[in-house]
């Protein structure tokens, strides 16, 4: 597991001790996903989900994120990362699908905690099954913005910006 700013906080993989009902970030489509259907995904193994939790309050989940591998086309990568990608037709990339944050308790640095340990993660696991770059998939030009100012970038006319393996180490927790 990844090493936390603090020691009262854990993240870990969605399992029945978590209260997924409870979760509100303030939108609706992932609020309903962590209610409906990320425990089959962890079931089925088609997304890893992580959980944010306080140790003294281990059910309540204070925020979420969501991983998975993708392929994104050689031609979709951005000018700025291309240096550090392959050039295979199909590039290997981590996919954060989704990241919330619990409506009372953003803007405390959750976020980016999770994202630091969404970074961990996916470079932990590129080392065993390759993966060139991390992609996500921001809802709006705000959350597109939260990841900008987290070094990654925009593909051209889209919400899904990515940020080459090489560099995401820099943004990850040690
Ligand atoms: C976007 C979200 C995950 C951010 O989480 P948070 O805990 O509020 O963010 P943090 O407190 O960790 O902020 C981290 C940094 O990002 C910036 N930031 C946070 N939300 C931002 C936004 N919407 N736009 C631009 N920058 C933002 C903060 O200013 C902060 O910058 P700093 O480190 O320079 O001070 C959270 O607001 C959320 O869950 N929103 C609803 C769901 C959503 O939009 N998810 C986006 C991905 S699909």
């Amino acid at each position: 597991m990844a090493k936390h700013p603090s020691k009262d906080l854990e993240i870990a993989l969605l399992d029945e001790r978590h209260d997924r009902a409870g979760f509100n970030c303030g939108v609706e489509s992932l609020d309903r996903y962590l209610k409906t259907q990320a425990g089959q995904d962890v079931r089925r193994k088609a997304n890893g989900v992580f959980v944010l939790t306080e140790r003294r309050e281990p059910s309540r989940i204070l925020g979420y994120y969501t991983l998975c591998a993708m392929a994104l086309s050689q031609g979709d990568v951005p000018e700025a990362a291309r240096k550090h990608v392959p050039r295979y037709p199909l590039v290997s990339a981590t996919l954060i699908g989704r990241l919330a944050v619990s409506k009372g308790q953003q803007g405390r640095g959750l976020g980016a905690i999770l994202l630091a340990d969404a970074l961990w993660r996916a470079i932990e696991s590129a080392s065993t099954v390759g993966s060139s770059m991390v992609m996500v998939d921001a809802l709006d030009e705000s959350a597109a913005q939260f990841y900008a100012t987290h070094g990654f970038v925009h593909l051209t006319d889209s919400l899904r910006l990515v940020l080459p393996m090489r560099l995401a180490a820099g943004m990850a927790k040690p």
